[in-house]
Order: structure tokens, then sequence, then C-alpha cells
């Protein structure tokens, strides 16, 4: 896909972080975004910024635990532009605690329900559209932990790998369609992700530095590259990450130790 110029690309979790920073520059390209996530306001005022700079883009409220919202979803983006070339999986949180303090529905089942339950039924509601078109692309954001699990994030590394999972199976069933599945897996980087731990003690402890994170709009621009040559399967960022997982591969104990040691001296008991 050499140019993104007409486009229709969906975006969930457009209400903030990188979400709303790939959609300002997938409407750079000349695509047709549909901004979507729980907070209808913030949609609305990024689609008005969006618009007042020459784009295209439209607000539609849906929270991807709910399977009518979806389907609603769906629905208004074909009413409104009659086809869906891009859907970037984006939403998504982490909860920072122990496995055994995480309260089992709204930190489990609500992490599973948003960032992987939430991604497959997104791909599942827009993947016969783009079958019928003969085109189309599924980016999923992953994450870093969907490669090296640490301490304190479980559940969400189990999703993540989860959806690095399905994003690789996808690939290949959706290949001969003329579908691109495609995943992105970033390391730490500035967005409202830390407002949603619901661990405010160790998110101090454990949050990366500043000069150790990326903007949001350094991982929307890598979206946005992959979207364009979709050959690239994947994106890992920031480069540094690369030997991380070599390490955590080839030298499972020592990756081990540091990060016991590391999580085990925040450990309040
Ligand atoms: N920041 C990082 O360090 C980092 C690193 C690697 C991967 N990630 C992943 O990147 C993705 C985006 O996170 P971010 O860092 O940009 O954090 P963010 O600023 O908190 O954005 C998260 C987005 O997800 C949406 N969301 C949450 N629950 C939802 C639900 N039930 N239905 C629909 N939308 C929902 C939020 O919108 P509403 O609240 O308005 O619904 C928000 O737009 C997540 O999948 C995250 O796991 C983040």
């Amino acid at each position: 896909m050499a140019s993104l110029n007409g486009k229709v690309v969906l975006i969930t979790g457009a209400s903030s972080g990188f979400g709303a920073a790939a959609a300002r520059l997938f409407a750079r390209e000349g695509c047709r975004v549909v901004l979507s996530a729980r907070r209808k306001e913030r949609l609305e005022d990024l689609a008005e910024e969006i618009r007042a700079d020459g784009g295209k883009a439209l607000a539609i409220a849906c929270d991807v635990t709910r399977q009518e919202d979806i389907e609603a979803l769906v629905k208004a983006t074909l009413d409104a532009w009659g086809r869906i070339d891009v859907l970037f999986n984006n939403a998504g949180f982490g909860r920072l605690k122990w496995l055994d303090e995480l309260a089992p529905a709204e930190d489990i089942d609500q992490q599973i329900d948003v960032n992987l339950r939430g991604a497959i039924q997104m791909a599942r509601a827009v993947l016969p559209h783009m079958y019928a078109q003969g085109s189309g692309h599924i980016l999923n954001m992953s994450s870093v932990a969907g490669w090296i699990a640490s301490p304190l994030y479980s559940v969400y590394a189990a999703t993540k790998f989860g959806l690095r999972g399905f994003t690789e199976a996808l690939r290949r069933e959706a290949a001969p369609f003329g579908v691109h599945v495609t995943g992105i897996y970033p390391g730490p980087a500035h967005t409202e992700f830390g407002h949603h731990t619901g661990n405010e003690a160790f998110k101090e402890q454990l949050a990366a530095p500043d000069w150790l994170s990326m903007s949001a709009e350094h991982v929307a621009r890598a979206a946005v590259r992959l979207v364009k040559h979709p050959w690239l399967r994947r994106i890992i960022l920031p480069w540094w990450f690369h030997p991380l997982l070599w390490l955590n591969s080839h030298c499972p104990r020592l990756v081990d130790f540091f990060l016991g040691q590391f999580t085990r001296r925040q450990r309040q008991r």
C-alpha cells in the first residue's frame, strides 16, 4: 500500500496516547479516520482539530468490550464511507500489580476483555468487509510485554503475548485474501497509560526514566510506516529492545535474575 490517500482508517483507543497521535498522522497522509474510544468528547475535539487541519474524521464512541458497540462502530463506518481499509487495534491498558492483588473482574477480566478479546472481536467484525474488498490491513498494538514478561504485569503480558499469537495466526489466515495483519511492539512511551495502572506507589518507582520513554508521535510514525510497508510484518521499538529480546530467549536466567531483583525490592509485604 504505497499511498494512503483516501484510505479509511478505523482506530480504537483514539482518545489519547498512540491512538490520537496515529489519527493525526493518518489524517495528514490523506486518510479518512474513524476515531473510537469511550470518551466521546475527547474524540469530538480531536475530530474537530483534524477537520480544521483539512482532514476528514468521524468520532464514534465504542467500548471494545461491548459486542453491540463494535457492530455499531463498523456499521457507522461503512454507512459513512463504504469501506474499511485499515483497522488499528490499539485500545488497551495495563494494571501494575501482583497477581494475587489483581481484582478478578475489574483488573483481570477487564484487561483480557479490552486488550485481547476486544482486538479479536474488532478484527472479526471488519474482516468480512476486507475479504469482500480483496484488500485491507489489521494492525494490532501489542507491546514489548508481548515478548518479555515482567513481574507485576502478568495479566497484561498474557494479553500482549496472546495478541502476538493472534496476529501471527491471522496474518497467515488472511494473506491469501489480500488482507495484511501486522503487529507493533513498543517499549515505554509518554501517554496516559501510567494513569491506569491502579498502583500509584509502584508507578513512581517502576516508571521508565524520561530519557528512556518514546513520544506517542514516535510510535505513531512506526504504525503508519507498518501500514505503508506491511511486508515488515512487525515493528519492535525502540531498537535497543532487540538485544534484550535476544537475551530473554538465550539467557533467560540472567533476565529472570535482573527482573526478579528489581521487582523484589519493591515488594511491599
Ligand atoms: N504507553 C506505553 O508505554 C505502551 C507501551 C506498549 C504498548 N502500549 C499499548 O498501547 C495502547 C495504547 O495505549 P497508550 O499508551 O496510548 O495509553 P492511553 O493514552 O491510556 O490510551 C489508551 C486508549 O485505550 C482506550 N480504551 C481503554 N479501554 C477501552 C475500552 N474498553 N474500549 C475502547 N477503548 C478503550 C482509551 O480510551 P477511553 O478511555 O476514552 O475509552 C485510550 O484512548 C495500549 O494497547 C497499550 O497497552 C503502551
